[in-house]
């Protein structure tokens, strides 16, 4: 079966690189963004240069990440996290790229240096000009007080949650760090991605053409499924959930 397949090549890599999308929080109640039900199913995304051209974005856009915070505030990892985290002390994951926001890995025990994010994080916040940062309790805080308007940065530049949006310029430090991850690994494990979004989806490609395995778990096909060397369609949780060590 694809699951002992999967065994096998854990078993017999020496540099494992997870990378990771939506598909592994789904089971920690975090809705992904393209399945049914998903985040962009319901709402269009605000692209960067609309957060930056009106008070009313930044305000809608602060309103929705509000909305959400009773769910990612009470989330824990999921098995396919804890399996990460295992195979992290193992030492045969150095380090996990993820395209998620929900700092979940780093709640699972990974180092919070060897979680590579790609697209930022969404449980805090920074100023967009001096890099300030900025807990999330104080800006809904002044947000209610303010007539639900967002706040500014005390240096007036405008303040976002600290993920990346469409438009906005990828994090040159974790690309770089990506990239390096890559190319030495022997085993690139994408898990819960729907490897759409770009320049993120070229990591899997890169691992490949630098002699790694590549391996892709998630529910739904991708367009890389053909030159994987092996895709499982299953549910993460119940895939990785045997790799899990206590
Ligand atoms: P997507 O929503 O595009 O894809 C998630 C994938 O996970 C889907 O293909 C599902 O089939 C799969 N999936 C969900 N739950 C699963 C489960 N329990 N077991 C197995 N598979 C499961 O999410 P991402 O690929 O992470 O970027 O999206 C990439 C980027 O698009 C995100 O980082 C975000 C978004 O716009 C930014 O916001 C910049």
């Amino acid at each position: 079966t694809a699951v002992a397949e999967l065994s096998e090549m854990i078993a017999e890599a020496e540099a494992i690189l997870p990378f990771t999308g939506a598909g592994i929080s789904t089971e920690c109640g975090i809705p992904d963004f393209r399945s049914p039900g998903g985040l962009w199913t319901k709402n269009r995304p605000i692209p960067f240069d609309e957060f930056l051209a009106s008070q009313d974005m930044r305000d809608e856009s602060w309103r929705r990440r509000f909305a959400i915070d009773a769910t990612f505030g009470a989330a824990r990892p999921g098995r396919g996290h804890s399996a990460l985290a295992s195979l992290y002390r193992s030492g045969k994951v150095p380090a996990v790229v993820t395209q998620n926001i929900d700092n979940l890995h780093q709640a699972s025990g990974i180092a919070p240096q060897d979680v590579v994010e790609l697209h930022g994080n969404t449980t805090y916040a920074l100023c967009l000009e001096c890099e300030r940062r900025y807990e999330l309790e104080w800006i809904k805080e002044q947000f209610d007080a303010n007539g639900q308007h967002a706040p500014d940065c005390t240096c007036g530049g405008f303040i976002k949650t600290a993920t990346v949006s469409f438009g906005q310029s990828m994090p040159a430090a974790a690309m770089q760090r990506a990239e390096d991850l890559t190319k030495r690994c022997d085993l690139f494990l994408a898990v819960g991605s729907s490897l759409v979004v770009w320049p993120a989806a070229g990591f899997p490609l890169m691992a490949k053409r630098n002699g790694a395995s590549l391996v892709i778990i998630n529910r739904d096909p991708t367009e890389f499924d053909e030159i994987a060397d092996l895709v499982v369609r299953h549910d993460i949780g119940d895939v990785l959930g045997p790799f899990i060590q206590h």
